[in-house]
């Protein structure tokens, strides 16, 4: 075939980068004068688990609260699927906050609530499309995803730490979010419920496909959860990788870090 036949065949569009379903963009946040958050770049792209490490104090809670957007960082941005925040109405971070389910450390759950009633929340606030049989439905499969069927009934003071901890995770999921945020979800339990717990993140983010972030300073969890994490000192990311990267690093403050944790 000469080359004057030749049909041009377009090459290909290149594939473009996805947009992060969060990015945080040179952050910083101070109370008076104790200056927390020091300029923090990061981004999760959809399907992936970033954790995010380091001792008590750092700053872990304040960036998770900044992504939501209950906090407002001193200067630096959050998109959160390329939209900026900050510059969303309240309705539209409202909308936005739908699409992300977080767990928080403390105040896990409503004490006065049943299990199924904690877990129902959110689906009788902003999913009134759904009738009561459905909402109930709905409650049930999320109980049995997180292996509390059979607790449906129970005040939260009635079960373990555990326990409490999946039926946090239940209620996070209720919405079905593309991004899901918890901050110490192992805290306070003992290593094999904390083990436990970091498997069923595992499960829940390979099975629901979110942009998930993990505070914690759990490294074991760390470890079965994250595709990717960062350590946080000072206010500022020390190191960020994978769990081998942080492994064979030699920055003294990561040495200590893992050594001690
Ligand atoms: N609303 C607030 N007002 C004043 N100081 C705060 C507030 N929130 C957090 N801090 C301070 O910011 C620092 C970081 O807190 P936090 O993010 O909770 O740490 P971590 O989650 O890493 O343990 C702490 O010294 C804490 O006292
Ligand atoms: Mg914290």
């Amino acid at each position: 075939m000469s080359s004057a036949q030749q049909i041009a065949i377009p090459s290909p569009p290149r594939p473009q980068p996805a947009t992060p379903a969060i990015a945080v963009e040179s952050v910083r946040k101070s109370f008076g004068e104790q200056s927390v958050l020091n300029g923090v770049t990061l981004s999760v792209t959809p399907g992936e688990t970033l954790a995010i490490l380091g001792r008590s104090g750092t700053g872990k809670s304040v960036l998770l609260r900044i992504i939501i957007g209950f906090e407002t960082p001193d200067s630096g941005s959050v998109r959160i699927h390329g939209q900026p925040i900050s510059s969303l109405s309240l309705d539209h971070l409202g909308d936005v906050r739908m699409r992300m389910g977080f767990l928080f450390q403390h105040a896990a759950l409503y004490d006065s609530l049943t299990v199924e009633q904690n877990v129902a929340f959110p689906l009788q606030h902003h999913r009134r499309d759904l009738s009561t049989a459905q909402q109930h439905d709905r409650v049930r499969q999320l109980l049995a995803e997180v292996g509390m069927q059979d607790h449906f009934d129970k005040m939260p003071s009635d079960i373990s730490g555990g326990m409490q901890k999946r039926v946090g995770l239940a209620r996070a999921l209720a919405l079905e979010p593309d991004i899901l945020l918890l901050d110490e979800p192992t805290a306070g339990l003992d290593p094999i419920s904390s083990a436990e717990i970091g498997e069923l993140v595992l499960k829940l983010q390979q099975e629901h496909h979110m942009a998930s972030v993990v505070v914690t300073h759990d490294l074991h969890s760390a470890k079965t959860i994250a595709d990717r994490l960062i350590l946080l000192n000072a206010g500022k990311v020390v190191i960020e990788g994978s769990f081998q990267q942080l492994q064979s690093s030699n920055d003294p403050f990561v040495m200590q870090f893992l050594k001690y944790s």
